[in-house]
């Protein structure tokens, strides 16, 4: 397994893994992986000659006064996992081969950028695009893994591929869980033992709706204060709790089969999001 902090480098692999007829796979990650990153990892194994995983933390999606500088990183730990998975080459560049002096271009899925995640995370999805847009520039790949807890950055790069006519196929994997069921994060390091107990309820709220849902309940009205007082119960603040359309992030007003619900909730400082499609 290759690690490659340089564009110039990582761009000479790649075309020399393409003229062999390598199907080219990539994984975006900013690291501290775990098993959710693996899942998405094997799944791209299973479908590519040559796989790339990128580690870069994306200082253009984290707002003024979020977690980028405490965001975790472990390098060594990373690349560690990262080999036992065959991985071919791990993209590891600094901010600065990123972004260089000067940086001025970013490329935005504008209205599904503000919503959901978005009217909480202003530059958020924006951050993200451009990055991953650069991702795909530099690296090429055929086939790219997204993981579908983010569900609203895998609809939004979808998007961007569709908009701007890129050619690489998106794919995105299933959310992993804790056993209690807590979607696996990153940033659940960060929550203290009695706010990862209480975690799960954003789990068991879900499980609650597709329970409610199976029974007869539609209204997203009162799904949503049932299930915004069980998370308060929990000490959770709601930033949003939404039902919408899979594909268009319309809000329904109906639930059917196939309507997305989605949420995010903080507890103290630290966001977490879930969803579920029923
Ligand atoms: O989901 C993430 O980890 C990031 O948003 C991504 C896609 C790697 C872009 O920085």
């Amino acid at each position: 397994m290759r690690v490659v902090k340089r564009i110039a480098q990582v761009r000479k692999i790649i075309a020399s893994a393409k003229r062999r007829g390598k199907t080219v796979g990539l994984v975006p990650t900013m690291g501290y992986l775990h098993e959710g990153h693996l899942s998405l990892v094997r799944l791209a194994r299973r479908r590519c000659g040559f796989l790339v995983v990128s580690i870069f933390v994306n200082p253009t999606q984290f707002g003024p006064r979020e977690d980028f500088g405490r965001y975790p990183r472990d390098l060594k730990r990373d690349l560690r996992l990262l080999k036992k998975e065959k991985v071919d080459l791990v993209f590891n560049p600094s901010v600065h081969e990123i972004y260089t002096e000067g940086h001025q271009t970013y490329v935005e899925v504008v209205d599904w950028s503000k919503i959901m995640c978005g009217a909480s995370r202003p530059i958020h999805f924006r951050g993200v695009t451009t990055v991953v847009l650069k991702l795909f520039n530099i690296l090429e790949p055929d086939i790219a893994v997204f993981g579908s807890k983010d569900f609203q950055q895998a609809v939004i790069i979808e998007k961007m591929v569709r908009d701007l006519d890129l050619s690489v196929k998106v794919v995105t994997g299933k959310i992993v869980r804790e056993k209690d069921g807590l979607a696996m994060s990153s940033r659940n390091k960060y929550l203290s033992k009695d706010q990862r107990k209480n975690a799960v309820v954003l789990y068991n709220s879900l499980k609650w709706l597709r329970q409610a849902y199976i029974k007869g309940l539609r209204d997203p009205k009162l799904a949503i204060k049932k299930m915004a007082s069980m998370i308060k119960g929990k000490n959770g603040k709601v930033d949003y709790i939404v039902f919408v359309d899979k594909n268009t992030l319309e809000p329904v007003k109906k639930l059917r089969k196939g309507t997305l619900v989605a949420l995010a909730v903080f507890f103290g400082k630290t966001r977490l999001i879930d969803n579920t499609t029923l």
